[in-house]
């Protein structure tokens, strides 16, 4: 069965879920919405810059699976943290998505005022209409900052991880706040060869599983909510079926020696979208 985690403020979140960075907005979203909700999936992970929220919102509808049953995620993009609009970008959302409420929304990047839109989301998180707030690609300093105001204590911070990078020492501060994290490009993202590692296809044969398997399996294991992202309704369906074998500690330390330390995308620290 599915795993879950306890955010801090007490919401439950499955430990996999569906990511949709650079899904094409339409039927293709569309598909792999519904292929993932009919593969058992309860959690997507989309954001407004992704351009695909209605789409996501249609597949939840033509998926017939109730909305409450379903965790999902949006955030908010660096525009309209600069333009001191969250709350109005927020209701956006809702709309695209037609939903009453987000299950997580996330300060996206720590883009110019991002302080102010932390205020704003705890606002929003007040109203009842987001059932946890949250940050991403935050690094210890921007959490310290954040720490330091006080109020709400995010429940998660999404940040790239995966055996190619796996941003360890930021998972283990992250977490001894009483954080959780959450992985983006889970699997190396695209243009990466993490999937074709001869150690992960040697492990995976241990336990007849693939690749991406073992490397989702490694998330799980380590605490981590992981979001790997596909278009195909067969990986879809293989990404999730990763809930009836468990790696030793042996095949965890090896999968750890996979790390080159180098980011597949940009580091918040140095740009800005
Ligand atoms: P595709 O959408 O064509 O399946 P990440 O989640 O780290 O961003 O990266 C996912 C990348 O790996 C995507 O390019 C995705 O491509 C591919 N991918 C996702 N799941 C699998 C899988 N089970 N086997 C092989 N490739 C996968």
């Amino acid at each position: 069965h599915q795993t879950s985690i306890t955010l801090n403020n007490g919401t439950v979140i499955p430990q996999v879920g569906l990511g949709v960075f650079r899904v094409p907005d339409g039927e293709t979203t569309v598909n792999a919405v519904t292929a993932a909700l009919e593969a058992g999936y309860r959690h997507i992970d989309t954001a407004r810059v992704y351009g695909n929220e209605a789409s996501v919102g249609e597949g939840l509808r033509r998926s017939g699976v109730p909305r409450e049953e379903v965790f999902i995620t949006t955030k908010l993009w660096n525009d309209d943290i600069r333009a001191h609009r969250a709350k109005d970008a927020f209701n956006e959302s809702l709309e695209r998505l037609g939903v009453d409420y987000i299950d997580l929304y996330l300060i996206h990047w720590p883009a110019d005022g991002w302080q102010q839109a932390w205020s704003d989301l705890q606002d929003i998180y007040a109203s009842g209409r987001a059932k946890a707030i949250g940050v991403s690609n935050l690094h210890q300093h921007h959490l310290n900052d954040l720490l330091a105001m006080g109020g709400v204590k995010p429940a998660v911070d999404q940040i790239e991880s995966s055996p190619q990078f796996t941003n360890q020492e930021l998972v283990d501060f992250v977490h001894g706040h009483h954080i959780d994290v959450e992985a983006w490009s889970p699997l190396g993202g695209t243009g990466g060869d993490l999937l074709a590692s001869p150690l992960l296809a040697r492990i995976g044969e241990k336990y007849a599983k693939s690749a991406a398997q073992v490397a989702i399996r490694w998330h799980i294991q380590r605490g981590v909510i992981v979001l790997p992202k596909s278009v195909h309704a067969d990986r879809i369906r293989q990404n999730i079926d990763v809930f009836d074998f468990e790696l030793t500690a042996d095949d965890m330390a090896a999968i750890n020696t996979l790390s080159t330390g180098h980011r597949n995308s940009a580091d918040p620290d140095n740009f800005d979208f």
